[in-house]
């Protein structure tokens, strides 16, 4: 079988296994404490008030619950959730047709926000300002503009990248919620509800072991756990202990700080070719064969987070502390 369709099944796969995971709501879902704490005021605020709730931002690297936590909101506020995606607006008709569609109170979530085209962001403006549409009719000098009402609704936005947005759109978001990495306990809890969800036993030290792992990313400590799960089922009795779970993870080539074959080919390129850095994220990129956008979006993040890589003015440097990881000596 070709290799794209092997990946798009095993996408299908997750996406499905994602879903039957995410909590519902705000109680179950776990960490982002500060962010809980402000949505929680906010939607209570709202309810007593019988109005909808301000447009969010949601922003932080993949797999933090940003697509979790716009559900979450919808459910908490007991709204309906409708869901598109940046790049699945194409034509200004489009997003009209979506916010038309809505009934009063909804929650619209886009995905990937950072990828709507200008020409569609200038009709969110004033969706989201003064809930209404400015539509032009006719072509020429025959043309007119019609402002058509829409019911009050709150966007959701989610981003990777926050610094993509353009200020006039981040500034019409009453609400931003920066998602953070987990913490090795948080993860150790969201590795714990998904094994009982799974019907999977699991020692609290085979848990802490997959949190450690999990480069602070729920859905990495999911997806793993997936894993590491047949591998208790074949190789053991069922259960994940923290033995079978780093041997699990050592065939999986995840190491012991949840670093894959890309953040090693990443690191040791630029050891071993750029003598530790500065190098450019185009460079870096082209040399171990990725994509500039998914290292900087997916793999560098977490690699600064834990101090293996630093940016400079003049690019990215790997750091003392990778050297050490990597049992290397330092270059002079
Ligand atoms: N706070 C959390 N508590 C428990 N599970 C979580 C939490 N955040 C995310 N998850 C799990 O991680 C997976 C990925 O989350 P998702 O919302 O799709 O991330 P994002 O949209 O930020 O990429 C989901 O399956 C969800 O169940
Ligand atoms: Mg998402």
């Amino acid at each position: 079988m070709d290799e794209r369709v092997i990946s798009s099944e095993a996408e299908v796969g997750d996406s499905q296994f994602e879903q039957s995971l995410r909590p519902q709501f705000l109680r179950q879902y776990i960490g982002q404490d500060k962010v809980k704490h402000n949505l929680q005021i906010f939607i209570e605020a709202a309810k007593l008030r019988e109005e909808c709730l301000d447009h969010v931002l949601l922003y932080g690297p993949p797999g933090l619950g940003k697509t979790t936590l716009a559900a979450v909101i919808a459910n908490e506020m007991g709204v309906n959730l409708r869901t598109t995606s940046g790049p699945a607006i194409e034509r200004p008709g489009d997003l009209a047709a979506i916010l038309t569609a809505l009934e009063p109170g909804d929650v619209l979530f886009i995905d990937e926000i950072h990828r709507l085209p200008r020409s569609i962001e200038e009709v969110l403006y004033p969706a989201m300002e003064d809930f209404c549409l400015d539509i032009v009719i006719g072509k020429g000098p025959s043309a007119r503009s019609v402002r058509l009402d829409l019911p009050p609704f709150t966007l959701v936005g989610a981003t990777t990248r926050a610094g993509a947005i353009s200020a006039p759109l981040r500034d019409r978001f009453g609400v931003l919620c920066r998602l953070e990495y987990y913490t090795e306990e948080q993860l150790k809890d969201i590795v714990v509800r998904t094994a009982e969800i799974l019907d999977t036993s699991i020692t609290s030290t085979g848990a802490i072991e997959m949190a450690r792992r999990s480069r602070g990313t729920p859905r990495i400590a999911n997806r793993l756990l997936r894993r590491v799960r047949d591998f208790a089922q074949v190789k053991g009795d069922g259960e994940i202990t923290s033995e079978l779970a780093s041997q699990a993870l050592e065939l999986l080539q995840v190491d012991k700080k949840g670093l894959d074959h890309i953040d090693h080919k990443l690191i040791l390129s630029i050891m071993d070719r750029f003598k530790g850095g500065p190098v450019g994220l185009d460079t870096m990129a082209a040399s171990i064969g990725e994509e500039s956008d998914t290292i900087e979006d997916v793999y560098e993040p977490y690699l600064l987070q834990i101090g293996f890589l630093q940016r400079t003015p003049r690019g990215r440097m790997v750091t003392n502390l990778a050297y050490e990881h990597f049992d290397r000596e330092v270059p002079k």
